[in-house]
């Protein structure tokens, strides 16, 4: 299997970035942001990777501010751009606001789907998660996600129960615990 690595977003791979959302990929998973992205990533490349990683706040899809949890984001990487992930949290405390529905979220562009890559980045950033104080983690998806079902289990998960989508109306979301050490 072709294992992957972590990396920190920079603007030397920023082209491989640029790149996914061409061709119409969006690396949030409850919104289409890719040609928005896209634009900002043209006007000022530099500003766009801060204003994505680093700026003190973040726009919600309802374009409201608010301000920027603490995070480690990453690219996936098989020496090709395969998609991102990201670990955010509370110091000190399992909980996390009502605008953020887990701890990771992560995707991988289609045409690198299916080799175990998200398995492999999640299995990768859960030391993070531990560095920061975190037995588990809580990592929630769509019901109807089997592939991302598959890769929570396949790093441990265990379901924590199911609840109505905050905006999407029947949409059921599933929440599990993932350990972060076996
Ligand atoms: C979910 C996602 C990240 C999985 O990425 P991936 O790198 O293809 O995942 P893996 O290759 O590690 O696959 C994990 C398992 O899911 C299965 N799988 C992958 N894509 C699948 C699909 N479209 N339908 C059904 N099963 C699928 C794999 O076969 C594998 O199963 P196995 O463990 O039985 O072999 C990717 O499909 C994606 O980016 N989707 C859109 C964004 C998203 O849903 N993000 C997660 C939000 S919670």
């Amino acid at each position: 299997m072709t294992m992957i690595s972590l990396t920190r977003p920079n603007l030397a791979d920023l082209p491989g970035y640029e790149h996914a959302l061409a061709q119409g990929w969006s690396p949030n998973t409850d919104q289409d942001v890719s040609r928005e992205q896209l634009e900002q990533l043209r006007r000022n490349p530099a500003q766009f990777l801060h204003d994505l990683y680093s700026s003190p706040t973040i726009r919600l899809p309802n374009g409201r501010d608010v301000p920027r949890l603490p995070a480690h984001d990453f690219w996936i990487s098989d020496g090709e751009f395969c998609g991102r992930i990201g670990f955010r949290f509370q110091p000190g405390t399992e909980e996390l606001p009502p605008t953020s529905l887990g701890h990771i979220g992560y995707a991988v562009v289609p045409w690198k789907q299916r080799r175990g890559y998200a398995t492999q980045a999640l299995r990768l950033i859960l030391p993070i998660a531990r560095a920061e104080g975190f037995s588990r983690v809580m990592v929630t998806c769509d019901e109807t996600n089997e592939a991302s079902r598959k890769v929570i289990l396949a790093n441990g998960g265990i379901l924590d129960g199911r609840f109505p989508h905050a905006s999407l109306t029947g949409k059921i979301k599933l929440r599990f615990w993932v350990p972060t050490a076996e």
